[in-house]
């Protein structure tokens, strides 16, 4: 883990079970310190049911909504918390866009271009806003002012 970027902006950085199946986790977090990111904590865990329909339960109402707990809770998941200034929009452009064959054409260079398959398989998870970074951060660490960390709502394994 690396430090010493108290006060810079932080978001929620996931590598999806595809990611971690793959064996794109090294190579992803190469690019992460590369691009100038501290790691401030980070957790392998994996979702159950109930825990990825509460954090994705902005999309409940999605037609694709079944087919994305089934994807997200298949196998472990690598999180993270980033940190450097503007850390939330730099880790979405570093991901790439959603789509990971429109990821390949538009931003190759991007990690779903090299890491993605397909609009669901698409590698890695980063907040969309330092709103649900906050939300984010607190689902998987609890809250950090405390200096305690809840793992009790994930189906927890390592
Ligand atoms: S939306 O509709 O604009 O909110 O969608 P978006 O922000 O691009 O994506 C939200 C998350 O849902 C996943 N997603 C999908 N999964 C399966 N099938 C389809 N068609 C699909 N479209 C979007 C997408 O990978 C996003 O996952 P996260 O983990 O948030 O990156």
């Amino acid at each position: 883990l690396t430090s010493g970027n108290a006060g810079k902006e932080r978001t929620l950085a996931m590598i999806k079970p595809d990611g971690v199946s793959g064996n794109h986790t090294e190579k992803i977090k190469e690019a992460i310190l590369e691009s100038g990111f501290g790691i401030a904590k980070e957790i392998v865990t994996s979702f159950n049911e109930d825990s990825a329909s509460r954090f994705y339960a902005e999309h409940s109402l999605k037609k694709f909504f079944v087919s994305l707990i089934k994807y997200i809770t298949r196998g472990q998941v690598l999180v993270m918390v980033l940190e450097k200034e503007n850390a939330v929009a730099d880790w979405r452009s570093l991901m790439g866009p959603t789509d990971a064959q429109e990821a390949k054409i538009s931003h190759p260079n991007s990690i779903r271009a090299m890491c993605g398959l397909n609009i669901e398989q698409n590698c890695v998870h980063g907040s969309d806003s330092l709103q649900s970074a906050r939300r984010e951060i607190a689902f998987f660490f609890g809250d950090m002012s405390s200096g305690s960390v809840n793992f009790s709502i994930l189906n927890y394994i390592s």
